[in-house]
């Protein structure tokens, strides 16, 4: 088989180029522990609401600094509908879905995780700004999907 030297040239310029953007693909997963959600920890979604943490939904406190926050996620709200959170906590969130798959999103946080019944998803944040900020969903989850949001105020 005879390749063309052009032809060669730029398929090898390809390869390298894919691995490079592996290489910043491992890179970002070890140095920023950019990892997908860990979806260990599973739930029955007929249950989520007899189910202790998620019967009472809200922040909880662990340390000093810390809390976890559970979430609930169905057509077509967030529970809780408002959370206040203390300014400078670092806040895990425990989030799940009780019917179909919704997108649990603070933008102004870059918090953004997939919220899949049956699982929970988490995703950790330090709040150092005050504020109200918008929680919104942004799975497209059904015709009232645009009016699912909710609050979360920083102070
Ligand atoms: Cu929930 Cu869109």
């Amino acid at each position: 088989m005879n390749i063309h030297r052009a032809e060669t040239f730029f398929i090898r310029v390809a390869a390298a180029t894919m691995l490079a953007f592996f290489a910043i693909l491992v890179y970002l997963a070890v140095a920023d522990r950019f990892v997908p959600p860990s979806h260990q920890q599973t739930i029955d979604p007929a249950t989520v609401t007899s189910t202790a943490p998620f019967d009472h939904p809200g922040l909880v406190r662990t340390g000093p600094n810390t809390y976890d926050a559970y979430y609930v996620a169905r057509v077509f709200s967030w529970s809780p509908q408002n959370l206040t959170i203390p300014l400078g906590s670092t806040v895990t969130f425990y989030v799940t879905s009780l019917d179909v798959v919704h997108g649990f999103t603070i933008p102004d946080e870059d918090v953004n995780v997939e919220v899949v019944p049956g699982w929970v998803s988490t995703v950790k944040r330090t709040f150092r700004k005050p504020g109200k900020l918008l929680l919104l969903c942004n799975q497209y989850c059904g015709i009232d999907h645009s009016a699912m949001y909710a609050s979360v105020t920083v102070k």
